[in-house]
């Protein structure tokens, strides 16, 4: 118990070290923007695919076990001919038996504009279960976003219960560390 604890003790103190560090080579940036997902759950151009289920998921409330791979597009409004602005590629896994919540690993793949490029890895936990404000961690990602931390805000914008076609809003926030290349 107490190695346990002196190890800890070091690990946190060289954490603090390199992060004194660093701070002294870069600067911090914040960025909060709002991007809206689309994706289709049906027809010639659906967007997930589940790949893998549970033997319970079928008779699951909380559809327990599914794992599904996505593919959306990010666009600039809920407009479906609103300007591209990249995709949302990753798995998300039904990881509840009491409630409606996924466990998600979800890239934003930029590919135009100032973040063109670069991406931004969400992974955590996304409480379906929520009405809405929907948080889920932004742990990383590449390029303008290396070193990113914060979180996204989401919401359902539509849903259209006929065609299963689905706005997302995700709001942004963001902090990252600007480059030396
Ligand atoms: C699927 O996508 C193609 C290419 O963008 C498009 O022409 C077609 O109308 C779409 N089909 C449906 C059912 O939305
Ligand atoms: C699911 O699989 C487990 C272990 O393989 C088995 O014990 C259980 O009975 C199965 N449940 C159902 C609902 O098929
Ligand atoms: C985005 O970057 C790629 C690769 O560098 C480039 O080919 C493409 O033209 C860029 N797109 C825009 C809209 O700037």
């Amino acid at each position: 118990m107490e190695k346990v604890q002196i190890i800890f003790i070091l690990i946190s103190s060289s954490m603090l070290i390199s992060n004194s560090q660093s701070t002294s080579h870069t600067s911090e940036k914040t960025a909060k923007f709002r991007v809206y997902i689309h994706q289709t759950l049906t027809g010639p151009n659906k967007t997930v695919y589940e790949v893998a289920r549970s033997n319970i998921t079928l008779t699951s409330p909380t559809s327990f076990g599914q794992v599904l791979v996505l593919d959306q597009l990010i666009l600039a409004t809920p407009d479906p001919s609103s300007e591209m602005l990249g995709r949302a590629q990753g798995v998300a896994i039904y990881s509840s038996l009491q409630e409606l919540a996924i466990t998600v690993n979800i890239n934003l793949v930029f590919t135009t504009g100032e973040y063109n490029g670069s991406t931004i890895c969400i992974v955590g936990r996304n409480p379906l279960s929520k009405s809405n404000n929907r948080e889920t961690p932004i742990v990383g990602g590449s390029g303008v976003f290396r070193w990113a931390r914060g979180y996204v805000i989401s919401n359902v914008y539509s849903f259209d219960p006929e065609s299963k076609y689905t706005v997302l809003e995700y709001n942004i926030y963001v902090v990252y560390s600007e480059q030396q290349s």
